[in-house]
């Protein structure tokens, strides 16, 4: 049987380590994962697309089956493209489930050939999002559990942590 290649397509501004999870459970699974870096996203992102791949790049090197790569347009297109059989999407908690829901059943509407494959985080993660690292930066508080050190040092040379009175 040939072999089983998932995307991992996000936003990743910046990268998390629920983010980091997830690639290493699919790298687990499938026998290639590329994570998929969408560079067309219509809200402003905080680092560059150059910014997040190399932090992409830095976090998955020792993992031999895990590349990146960027796509614009439709990620059913960039996949198909690919060869790809299947799309890996995190769910964290319920609130997230209607809009993957909807993304899962338009995608597949669109190519039926792929698969949505949805996994969940370690329970450590559950609350983690690349919104929230970003708040708590900005606003002083410590993001080291959260984040590989890589994106925590980019992050430190990025943003200046607002000043807060006591
Ligand atoms: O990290 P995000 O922002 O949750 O990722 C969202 C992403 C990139 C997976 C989604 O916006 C996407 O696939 N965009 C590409 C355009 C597309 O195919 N849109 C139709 C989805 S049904």
């Amino acid at each position: 049987m040939s072999e089983v290649l998932a995307i991992y397509p996000g936003s990743f501004d910046p990268i998390t380590n629920g983010h980091f999870d997830l690639i290493e459970r699919s790298s687990r699974i499938f026998d290639r994962l590329i994570v998929a870096l969408l560079t067309n996203a219509e809200k402003e992102p905080l680092f560059s697309v150059e910014e997040r791949v190399d932090m992409l790049r830095e976090v998955t090197r020792n993992m031999k089956n895990v590349s990146v790569d960027t796509f614009s347009g439709l990620l059913v297109d960039y996949a198909v493209q690919q060869k790809a059989r299947a799309i890996v999407r995190g769910v964290r908690a319920f609130s997230d489930y209607e809009y993957e829901l909807q993304m899962a059943l338009m995608n597949r509407k669109l190519e039926p050939r792929l698969e949505t494959i949805f996994l969940m985080p370690a329970e450590s993660y559950a609350y983690v999002s690349s919104r929230l690292v970003k708040e708590i930066f900005r606003h002083g508080g410590s993001v080291k559990e959260l984040v590989p050190a890589v994106v925590e040092k980019r992050l430190r040379e990025k943003i200046s942590p607002i000043p807060h009175k006591a």
